[in-house]
């Protein structure tokens, strides 16, 4: 393909090179498919990549390590206090970032995916206008759209935006901020509040709702917040924040708990409120795409939009806004082009929270199971009775089940505990292949490993765990 004023043409271009788009191209690609990509920044991987998911496990990485080296002491082994040197920090964590995002330009090039770096504008359902270092208009057969999301700010007059952050500021480490302010109990003011937290910041996390993690589920929040609670200076659930202004060098911030005003100073805010979906200035308008009430894109089974030609997937096509769902919906659409019958139906989506412990779930909650009127049968396996999780000395976790009392498939797992979130994939599966309770508790798991608590909690389905308590 020449790159020029001229109108090229390709099979398929994809609009975004984050886990959704470039997951996308590759699969198009090796599907015969002749792809092109085209992203604003200079190397691909999204958000996730660059400013978000890879980064922040990084830093959550080290911040397990304080944290392991610190509750070593309960066995005898202790160390000295750490010593954060920032700018290795960041270099370190700029150098995985520059190697996961040149992994993927390489394979985006071994399959002879065309990387065209620049913003693109639909000039028509037909065409996309690219605006970067040589300004081209590319024709296309068919086009993904993989724009992604971006922060949701809070308004200008109640929060200068030079007062605060967002997670890809605070990821960029600059620096450890004595007193730490988070707006926002979600992903990821927990999760990089954490991690600021054990640098040393003093957090207070402010959340609107009366729970963290939009209403996680209250014995898999247990554990977490208890952890939280002793890192962080304060967690005020059901508050308000209400506005910051700066105060010599702090920033004075008054927010409502529970209906009572409190001022406290802060020397930075962390504002991670949600996100919406990238739609603007994409010349969508001069398609028949079109677009709901929250901005993102509406899209078929297919992840087709209301124009036939163009598909979106990722964050921008609609929630839950996670890589993972991106990247599946990215497959899809290139087994669609590529002519296969293919839908966008999964039996769960996992979500994960890296904190430490992490928490993770997939399928229905408890909550959820009530709310739809299921006959259903909840199991509880506490990490207290698991030999690994003694054995590591981390036995606050758990590991929740709910069964369709009839059928006994499982329907909804929760886990809370060390590398919850690496668990949580038997769960997915046996939720594809419509495990039944027998079937998780009589596969044999590894002993000892924190995955038997899944087998001992398939187990209690039938009465009682051999390691539940009586
Ligand atoms: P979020 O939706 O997870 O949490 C935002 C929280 O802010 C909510 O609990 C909400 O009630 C609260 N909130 C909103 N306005 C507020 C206000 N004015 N005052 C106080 N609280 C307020 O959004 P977050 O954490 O910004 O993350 C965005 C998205 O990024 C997530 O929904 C998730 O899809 C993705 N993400 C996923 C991660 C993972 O998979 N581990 C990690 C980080 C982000």
């Amino acid at each position: 393909m020449v790159v020029g004023e001229l109108t090229q043409e390709v099979d398929l271009l994809v609009i975004g090179g984050g886990p959704g788009g470039y997951v996308a191209a590759i699969a198009a690609a090796d599907a015969g498919i002749q792809t092109a990509v085209v992203e604003e920044a200079k190397v691909p991987g999204g958000v996730c990549l660059r400013e978000g998911c890879i980064p922040s496990k990084a830093l959550l990485h080290v911040a397990k390590i304080i944290e392991d080296a610190d509750h070593a002491k309960n066995f005898g082994i202790t160390f000295s206090p750490p010593q954060t040197d920032i700018d290795k920090l960041r270099n370190w964590k700029n150098g995985i970032i520059r190697k996961l995002s040149g992994g993927v330009k390489t394979l985006l090039a071994g399959r002879k995916v065309d990387y065209i770096k620049g913003r693109a504008e639909f000039e028509s359902s037909r065409i996309v206008r690219i605006e970067g270092d040589e300004p081209t208009r590319i024709k296309f057969r068919h086009c993904i759209i993989a724009t992604g999301s971006q922060a949701k700010n809070l308004p200008e007059s109640i929060l200068p935006r030079e007062l605060c952050w967002d997670a890809a500021d605070a990821l960029e480490i600059e620096e450890v901020p004595k007193r730490l302010l988070v707006i926002g109990g979600g992903y990821i003011g927990l999760e990089i509040g954490q991690v600021y937290a054990t640098l040393g910041s003093e957090v207070t996390v402010v959340e609107a709702l009366e729970g963290i993690l939009n209403g996680l589920d209250p014995d898999l929040a247990k554990p977490l917040v208890a952890k939280l609670r002793k890192q962080m200076k304060a967690i005020h659930t059901s508050a308000t924040f209400k506005g910051a202004k700066k105060k010599g060098a702090a920033i004075e911030a008054t927010f409502a708990v529970k209906g009572k005003d409190m001022t406290e100073t802060f020397d930075r805010i962390l504002v991670s409120v949600g996100r919406r979906p990238n739609t603007n200035g994409l010349g969508l308008e001069n398609t028949k795409v079109s677009v709901d009430d929250l901005g993102f894109i509406r899209v078929d089974d297919q992840r087709r939009t209301t124009e036939k030609r163009i598909f979106a997937i990722g964050d921008v096509a609609g929630n839950p806004m996670l890589a993972h769902k991106a990247m599946r919906e990215g497959k899809v659409v290139a087994d669609v082009i590529a002519g296969k019958p293919a839908e966008f139906d999964p039996a769960c989506i996992p979500a994960v929270v890296y904190t430490d412990p992490e928490v993770a779930w997939c399928g229905l909650t408890e909550s959820e199971a009530k709310a739809q009127g299921l006959d259903f049968h909840v199991t509880k396996f506490p990490w207290v009775a698991s030999g690994k999780a003694v054995s590591m000395s981390r036995t606050d976790g758990l590991t929740k089940m709910i069964f369709d009392r009839k059928t006994q498939r499982l329907i909804g797992l929760g886990i809370v505990g060390v590398h919850a979130g690496d668990l949580i994939a038997e769960g997915v599966l046996a939720m594809e292949m419509a495990a039944v309770a027998e079937d998780l508790s009589s596969s044999i798991h590894p002993h000892p490993a924190t995955s038997e608590t899944i087998a001992e909690a398939a187990e209690a389905m039938f009465g009682k765990a051999i390691h539940g308590a009586h």
